[in-house]
């Protein structure tokens, strides 16, 4: 990546980490450090920090970390050279001309383009006359002509290459459609249309460009909704359908619902604020997402036994978010589209205003499943009920639900907030030794242990603090130049590491973290952050330095040893196994 390493420094010294970060995040101090909520994952006591002397951030929770460059390509979903033209902006600093002409910003460039383009046609085609059976089926459903015209819907043409040679007369080329996923390679070679004869629903993202599309059939003879699949330009569990509307919401409360259709019908009924997932359940992503432009999120999904295990699922995914969680639930309607058309927009708003906290509805859900009549269903459903109470961290609202309970059931309150206090240490316990065991992180979180750390705990101790050591004071090279080579390191990890930085600092190029970004990915710029905030207690001296590499040495020549006399050993012990089977055969 072309950028000097002047331009850099200046735009991480003007874009400071902290307040970054807080634009996001809410942050207290801790000593010199800050901490928050990770925005990453879903966690309720923090484990993300902020290091304003390393300029880096680092999750012990879920791994990641970086600097605030790759802060903002995380959070913002960009790639690298779109985070520094974010970031560039955000200062008002200029670009260097040597970055823009990077290959894949180019190439994202066009795929934009492409959709911008395919969007223009599709819209076009519904006011056409070919389009005219799509446009009353829309109209059939309620639409109205500027809601369509809001929404820029479309209709793909009954037909193969529609599509595909309007875009080549507007110069697209057949590999570029490819890569949007506007056109589908078949096994000869040659490409057709990817949306055919559907009504086409353009998803766009924050700033607006289109970045996909939805298409839906208008009988039942094939899939119901077909959607773009990933490109580098789209990624469908980083966005929601609408935001780019619904963010604006005054009121910092998002509607979730579950289809494209209810989204629309409740933004022509006055609700701004919908948005919808893209055809998959909701991720930590988009909860993550979500909780940035809102405060309260409210749960509307269809009311079938899919729509409501859906709604269980997603209230585990917005959990540990910063925000209040709510679920509607719609009396004589399958989903908000259709209550909207049956009862009305002042109805759907009373039940809006109704609509219960999560607490309530995972209480009433539970209720369902138990017999209160008999003890025993009372007891198990008081357990159960105690747990979900452990779920929200607000005590007033724990002390409001634990009263209800008492009532409900007949049992007296203090045993109830006994249980509670049980049910809370437990996990209290649970989540601090997981916090201390960064090696052991639960599935699925970012960083996986690397085998070859976990064996040699003590020499990797001492590479990581040297790395630490080196990121943070590169001045203290010439200190271990000469007595420290890439030999001495026992991990394969690290030893590259000590070599990328012994190249940048030679060739004069090194700042921080972000000279890493050009051969590590951003799974292990999050284990390199790691190493740093780690070993943040070092003090970055001469000194300590060398003891750390005579530690080091030490430690290598002690394992390379014990390796060597192993081999050793298991040379003499296959000769002895082969003389005994010789001595057999005679
Ligand atoms: P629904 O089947 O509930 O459709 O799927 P809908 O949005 O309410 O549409 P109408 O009102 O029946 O026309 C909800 C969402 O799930 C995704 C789509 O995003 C849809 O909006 N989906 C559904 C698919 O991706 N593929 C499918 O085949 C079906
Ligand atoms: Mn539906």
């Amino acid at each position: 990546m072309a950028f000097s390493m002047e331009f850099i420094n200046e735009l991480k010294m003007r874009n400071d980490i902290e307040s970054i970060v807080s634009s996001y995040v809410s942050l207290k101090r801790r000593g010199s450090n800050l901490v928050g909520l990770c925005p990453f994952h879903g966690e309720k006591t923090p484990s993300f920090t902020v290091y304003p002397e390393t300029e880096s951030f680092y999750c012990f929770g879920c791994g990641a970390g970086g600097d605030v460059i790759g802060f903002v390509r995380r959070i913002e979903n960009l790639d690298y050279v779109e985070s520094i033209k974010f970031l560039a902006q955000r200062a008002g600093i200029a670009l260097p001309a040597e970055g823009l002409d990077d290959n894949m910003s180019k190439l994202r460039a066009r795929l934009y383009e492409a959709n911008r383009e395919a969007a223009r046609f599709f819209y076009k085609n519904l006011t056409a006359a070919e389009g005219k059976v799509a446009l009353d089926y829309l109209l059939g459903r309620g639409l109205t002509p500027s809601t369509i015209k809001h929404f820029g819907l479309g209709y793909a043409p009954d037909s193969w290459d529609l599509l595909i040679s309007h875009m080549k007369s507007k110069g697209f080329s057949a590999s570029e459609l490819q890569m949007a996923d506007l056109a589908v390679k078949n096994k000869s070679g040659s490409s057709y249309d990817k949306f055919r004869n559907r009504i086409i629903f353009p998803i766009i993202d924050l700033r607006g460009n289109v970045i996909g599309f939805g298409g839906r059939a208008m009988d039942d003879s094939s899939a119901k909704y077909i959607n773009t699949s990933d490109t580098i330009i789209f990624k469908k569990s980083y966005h929601l359908f609408a935001l780019n509307f619904a963010k604006n919401s005054k009121e910092r409360v998002l509607i979730l619902a579950e289809g494209y259709m209810d989204v629309i019908a409740l933004h022509q009924a006055g609700f701004t604020n919908a948005v919808a997932t893209l055809g998959t359940s909701l991720t930590k992503e988009q909860a993550s997402l979500l909780s940035r432009y809102a405060d309260e999120i409210v749960i509307a999904y269809d009311a079938d036994e899919a729509g409501q295990k859906a709604t269980a699922r997603a209230m585990g995914i917005l959990a540990g978010n910063p925000v209040k969680v709510k679920v509607l639930t719609l009396p004589g309607a399958k989903d908000p589209d259709e209550y909207i058309k049956k009862k009305g927009a002042d109805s759907f708003r009373k039940l809006l205003e109704g609509s219960k906290n999560d607490i309530e509805y995972k209480m009433q859900k539970l209720k369902e499943g138990f017999n209160l009549d008999a003890l025993d269903g009372r007891v198990s459903y008081l357990k159960e009920a105690v747990k979900i109470l452990a779920d929200t961290a607000d005590p007033i609202e724990q002390d409001v639900y634990a009263s209800k309970l008492s009532q409900e059931l007949n049992v007296d309150k203090g045993a109830i907030a006994l249980q509670l206090a049980e049910v809370q240490k437990r996990r209290l316990y649970r989540e601090k030794s997981r916090i201390l065991k960064p090696n052991k992180l639960p599935a699925g979180e970012i960083t996986k242990p690397d085998p070859q750390k976990m064996r040699y705990p003590k020499a990797v101790a001492a590479e990581e603090a040297i790395i630490a050591l080196l990121i943070r004071n590169p001045e203290l090279f010439k200190a271990a130049e000469g007595k420290l080579t890439e030999q001495d390191f026992v991990t394969d990890f690290n030893r590259r590491l000590f070599c990328s930085i012994c190249d940048k600092i030679k060739d004069g190029v090194f700042s921080g973290i972000t000279s890493f970004y050009d051969d590590y990915n951003q799974e292990e710029i999050g284990v390199i952050s790691g190493i740093i905030a780690k070993n943040s207690e070092f003090v970055a001296n001469k000194d300590e330095l060398c003891n750390l590499i005579d530690t080091l040495i030490i430690e290598k020549k002690s394992i390379d040893v014990t390796k060597a006399a192993s081999e050793q050993e298991i040379l003499e012990y296959t000769k002895k196994l082969y003389e005994r089977k010789n001595k057999g055969v005679q």
